[in-house]
């Protein structure tokens, strides 16, 4: 089935989040070290990239790295690290050729100095771009990012610039890094996991859930669009009733 000729073109999600999963097994089937399926998941960041321009999502998050993976085994870590330099290095031209922003979220200052140094780079390189914002979570927990919000609001406090009878949602989305984009509406990850493994806790508070067996360096574009047409099919209900959302149906 051709996924994409289906989709509403009036109700495409704006942010898309995606956790990558399913490299180390992916290759493991192949009977490869776990280190080539990371190398192959590339070419499926490079294939959605390409879908959100097609179908007009204008933001697409992607965990790439968690707080946690820094525990793996070296090796692995540092072939994640150099997989990045060299990624973000080569894909900066293609990045600009397709009008993709890219931005970064997460303890960037925990990473290599080469790596920081290239994600600047592409950073300024591809900052006037405006087709599609690819937001890279590196380095990223969410529990790490909430406390990070909770210790500025609390110094805001202690500087009188904030009453705690004051504090709403608005003050903690100010401090979130994602504070310039909306939340997203459609959160997916592969590899047959269903958690979200300190992602985005706050930002997916009413996103949608879609979750594929397929492993990511199999993840293509017609997935991406099964998955935005998933999306489409469901009610969003924000806690109201399904008459209120839609007066004409009769639950
Ligand atoms: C996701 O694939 C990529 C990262 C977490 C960096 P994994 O490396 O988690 O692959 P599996 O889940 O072990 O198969
Ligand atoms: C989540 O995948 C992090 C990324 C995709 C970068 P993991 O493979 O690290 O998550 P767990 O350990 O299975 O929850
Ligand atoms: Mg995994």
């Amino acid at each position: 089935m051709d996924f994409k000729s289906h989709i509403d073109p009036l109700n495409i999600p704006k942010h898309v989040a995606i956790i990558m999963d399913g490299n180390g097994r992916w290759a493991k089937k192949q009977g490869e070290d776990r280190i080539f399926g990371h190398y192959e998941g590339v070419n499926s960041v490079r294939e959605i990239v390409e879908a959100c321009g097609e179908i007009g999502v204008r933001f697409l998050t992607l965990y790439a790295f968690s707080t946690e993976n820094w525990n793996r085994p070296k090796e692995e870590v540092d072939a994640l690290m150099e997989l990045l330099v060299s990624t973000i290095a080569m894909e900066t031209p293609n990045l600009n050729k397709k009008g993709v922003k890219l931005r970064v979220i997460g303890d960037i200052e925990s990473l290599p100095t080469s790596c920081q140094a290239e994600l600047q780079e592409s950073i300024a390189a591809t900052a006037a771009n405006t087709t599609v914002t690819l937001i890279l979570a590196l380095s990223y927990s969410s529990k790490w990012e909430i406390t990070n919000a909770v210790k500025q609001i609390a110094q805001q406090v202690v500087n009188n610039k904030l009453t705690v009878k004051d504090i709403q949602a608005k003050h903690i989305e100010a401090y979130l890094s994602t504070n310039e984009w909306p939340d997203p509406e459609l959160m997916i990850r592969t590899s047959g996991e269903h958690r979200i493994s300190n992602f985005l806790l706050w930002q997916l508070a009413y996103a949608e859930f879609y979750f594929t067996d397929i492993l990511w360096p199999e993840f293509r574009k017609q997935d991406f669009f099964r998955a935005v047409l998933s999306y489409q099919k469901r009610e969003r209900r924000f806690g109201l009733t399904s008459s209120q959302i839609s007066p004409n149906s009769h639950s």
